[in-house]
């Protein structure tokens, strides 16, 4: 049966779309980049009805939230997560990435030691070293296929007097893991009781394949709430990235004044009305589409790890638990991670997003947000180059 989600949508050639961009130009349009974390899907019907209507009302000046816009996010975090949040923890921010390198000026000292835990998301590297922290990197372990936080490590990282701040990608991108409770408790009783603040990065929690479950840290019991500060967005969610809204939530009065202020320090107080309505129509009515949306991706994830065991014995496709993204270890290739970018570009047109700045150079990561059609025909010209080189079977 046919599923909405196979439906192509139109390249997305010269309107400036980054992932798209990243390409070399004068690629056929049938070259789809399976890079950066966005959707190769149109946003939900609900959503597209909703920005039509504000587009149409013509009248679109400075825009804050209200009601409408609170209690579809405090509903949506109770359906979903289980999570009951209040008004007075919300910092408006045009993105999670704005949010995190606000939360480090605002609640840490330049000096300070930041953890993150690589491979990880490349911003997090750029937003300690750009705001004059120190990265401190407690690397996951791979154990029996899976990723998992070294506690031995991180116990040694967070006791060192200059760390003051941890960064935990929840679920983790791009190694598709979603923290178990037990997990983040470990972790959150670690930082509370070497006085580490918990900056928690959650904007892929609702792309969660069954039978996982996310669970945000600042939901674990007050004092995990007081020591934290969260980010989230419905852009993940429903492919809204280029709208710009995003919401850090903090519970302890003190770190949302001192967030809050860091905010309009930087001048950017100023949110698109199109964020705003989109948010309210997706959290209210999207939850049916992203349950589709989720299965799609699992049968993309399913298909893509069938490819790789069949032609690519030697290469290695980690669970996907939670995320849009699939990593997948491609050592076998015999290439470095030169080599390997120019081999998956120049023969195979392959675009993806490379292990390095994660922090993990033998590592590709396919983005599994597109119509299975595009997938299927990226694999091929994977296969095909490869047989040419002889790396394939
Ligand atoms: C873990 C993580 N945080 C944040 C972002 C980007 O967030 P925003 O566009 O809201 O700044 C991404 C995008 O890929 C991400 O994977």
């Amino acid at each position: 049966m046919e599923s909405q989600f196979d439906r192509p949508v139109p390249a997305r050639v010269g309107v400036e779309a980054e992932k798209w961009d990243l390409m070399k130009p004068g690629l056929s349009p049938d070259i789809v980049p399976l890079s950066v974390a966005d959707m190769e899907f149109a946003s939900p019907p609900a959503i597209i009805k909703a920005l039509e209507d504000t587009a149409r009302s013509g009248l679109w000046g400075y825009t804050g939230w209200g009601d409408r816009y609170f209690n579809a996010l405090r509903g949506w975090m109770a359906a979903r997560h289980g999570w009951e949040i209040r008004r007075e923890w919300v910092v408006r921010v045009n993105g999670v990435v704005q949010g995190l390198n606000a939360a480090i000026r605002a609640l840490t000292q330049p000096g300070d030691g930041i953890v993150i835990q690589p491979p990880v998301y490349p911003p997090f590297f750029r937003a300690v070293r750009e705001n004059g922290r120190t990265l401190v990197e407690s690397p996951l372990r791979l154990e029996n296929g899976r990723y998992e936080m070294d506690f031995d490590d991180l116990e040694e990282k967070l006791a060192r007097p200059e760390v003051t701040a941890f960064i935990l990608c929840s679920p983790h991108n791009p190694v598709g893991r979603v923290w178990s409770e037990e997990e983040l408790r470990r972790l959150g009783e670690l930082c509370l009781s070497h006085r580490v603040l918990v900056i928690s990065d959650e904007i892929h929690c609702d792309l969660i394949q069954p039978p996982f479950r996310h669970t945000p840290f600042a939901s674990l019991g007050e004092a995990f709430a007081q020591n934290c500060v969260t980010g989230t967005a419905c852009s993940k969610t429903f492919s809204l990235a280029g709208l710009c809204c995003a919401n850090m939530l903090a519970a302890d009065p003190e770190k949302k004044a001192a967030l809050e202020k860091e905010v309009e320090r930087s001048g950017c107080g100023t949110y698109s009305i199109f964020g705003v309505r989109a948010l309210e129509a997706g959290y209210e009515q999207c939850g049916p589409w992203l349950d589709q949306l989720i299965a799609y991706v699992g049968d993309n994830h399913r298909l893509l790890r069938a490819f790789m065991a069949r032609h690519f014995p030697g290469a290695f496709t980690v669970d996907l638990e939670g995320t849009y993204l699939a990593w997948v270890d491609l050592q076998c290739l015999g290439l470095d991670a030169g080599e390997r970018a120019r081999f998956l570009e120049d023969e195979a047109q392959l675009y993806l997003s490379h292990g390095v700045p994660f922090g993990a150079p033998g590592f590709e990561r396919f983005n599994l947000a597109c119509p299975r059609s595009v997938l299927s025909a990226a694999l091929d010209r994977l296969l095909s180059a490869a047989q040419k080189r002889g790396l394939a079977r």
